[in-house]
């Protein structure tokens, strides 16, 4: 018989955010020693890379996105309506089904087709910061990088990248754990993007172009295909799977970069390690540091038996750190051998649909950014999002460099 995980002997996470990134890693490292779970106020944390990856890839255990509303004691018909229909919070044979469609959509070729795109970007925003020679890194490059990249994916126009950043900035409310006042501007922010969307859709349906768009429109998989309601939900997921993501982890990186300057003297000098480069600053210090999942009905594993409606959360900093799958794994080193995937753009069912987008952003941006920005260093404290953010990243990042090219 297995034993109910209420019942099990396992470390207890204190609810007190420690101060910092570097503290918080060895805090779990070191009540979870010998441990793969610990208890924590609303669930359990899963700490070690393999249980991380099973327990994700078992789709038995279901996204707690959908859970979001009734935690908080929220209920609004329309809200429900919508969060059914999309990606991030379906699960089972529905997931499954738009995944398959959409995954066409999202191929390292696809990727690839905006890098000229990601690389003009880039440098247009850094073009002002080379001219002063210092930079807040986080408003200058960080937060505007992101927005142009899924507009010019979904085929918006430049004079629509003010109205997408507004957009963007409502939805993301999603994350801040206070639906009751922000459900009406969550809602709000979606109708208007459908409305826009809609405009698209029927555009690229007369007159098919090379983005992103006409290629999901046009998906098929098996004579199925996207319902226009499921291209607008799918459209209003990308702005938010893709863009706080992004920024903040540009900002990671740069971050490290500032504090290692000999890792970024080794891009620097040979811009082919950027990809190596991404890998690692995400197994490192990744933006998305966690998710969650509920159990959909009652589950065993490893002998211990999760009840229905329990909470995990598979902890990433915690598995991208496991010694028993990253040599020195408290190093940063981006010609580290390739090998054990990060766990930042998750596993199983859900993940991350963009990664070979996020890559090629990263990728650019850092190539950018090292042959413009010599000798960079930080030029000032650097302040962090608040712990408890899912999405986390500096604040702000002041930094310097030598004469900017
Ligand atoms: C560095 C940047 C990014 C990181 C760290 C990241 C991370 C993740 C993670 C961890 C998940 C899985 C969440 C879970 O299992 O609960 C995910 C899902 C997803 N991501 Fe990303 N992501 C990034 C960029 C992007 C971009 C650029 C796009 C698209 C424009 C994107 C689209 C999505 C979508 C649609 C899903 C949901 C997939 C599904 O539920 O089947 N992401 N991402």
């Amino acid at each position: 018989m297995p034993t109910p995980i209420s019942e099990v002997d396992i470390p207890v996470i204190s609810t007190e955010q420690p101060a910092s990134e570097s503290e918080r890693r060895e805090s779990l490292r070191q009540l979870t020693e010998g441990h793969w779970i610990a208890r924590a106020d609303l669930g359990y944390v899963i700490a070690t890379h393999d249980d991380c990856a099973a327990m994700l890839r078992d789709r038995r255990w279901f996204s707690a996105l959908s859970l979001i509303a009734e935690t908080q004691n929220y209920e609004n018909p329309e809200w429900s309506k919508r969060d059914r229909k999309s990606i991030l919070s379906t699960e089972g044979d529905d997931h499954q089904r738009i995944r398959r469609i959409v995954s066409s959509a999202f191929t390292p070729k696809s990727a690839d087709r905006l890098r000229p795109f990601m690389r003009d970007v880039v440098n247009e925003l850094l073009d002002p910061v080379c001219e002063r020679g210092e930079s807040e890194f986080v408003a200058d490059v960080c937060e505007p990088y992101p927005i142009p990249i899924i507009c010019e994916l979904l085929g918006a126009p430049r004079e629509d990248w003010e109205l997408f950043s507004r957009l963007a900035v409502d939805i993301f409310r999603v994350f801040n754990g206070n639906l009751a006042k922000d459900g009406p501007k969550i809602i709000a922010a979606g109708e208007e993007m459908d409305a826009y969307m809609l405009n698209l859709i029927s555009e690229r349906r007369s007159q098919p172009r090379d983005d992103l768009l006409s290629d999901l429109i046009a998906a098929e998989e098996e004579g199925d295909r996207l319902s226009t309601d499921e291209l607008l939900s799918m459209a209003n997921a990308l702005l938010l799977a893709g863009t706080d993501t992004t920024r903040n982890q540009l900002g990671c990186a740069v971050a490290l970069f500032a504090q290692h300057p000999e890792q970024f003297e080794l891009l620097r000098d040979d811009p082919e390690l950027a990809p190596g480069a991404v890998e690692e600053v995400m197994r490192y210090l990744g933006a998305v540091r966690g998710t969650a999942r509920y159990a959909s009905e009652d589950i065993t594993y490893k002998d211990v038996l999760f009840p229905k409606g329990t909470l995990i959360f598979p902890n990433f900093v915690a598995a991208n750190h496991d010694s028993e799958k990253f040599a020195n794994p408290t190093k940063f080193d981006i010609t580290r051998e390739p090998g054990i995937p990060h766990l930042t753009f998750g596993s199983g069912a859900h993940f991350c649909l963009g990664a070979f987008l996020a890559r090629a952003e990263l990728q650019e941006a850092f190539m950018v950014v090292a042959r413009r920005l010599p000798g960079l260093t930080l030029n000032g404290e650097i302040s962090w999002k608040p712990m408890q953010n899912g999405i986390w990243g500096p604040e702000s990042l002041p930094i310097a460099f030598l004469e900017g090219h």
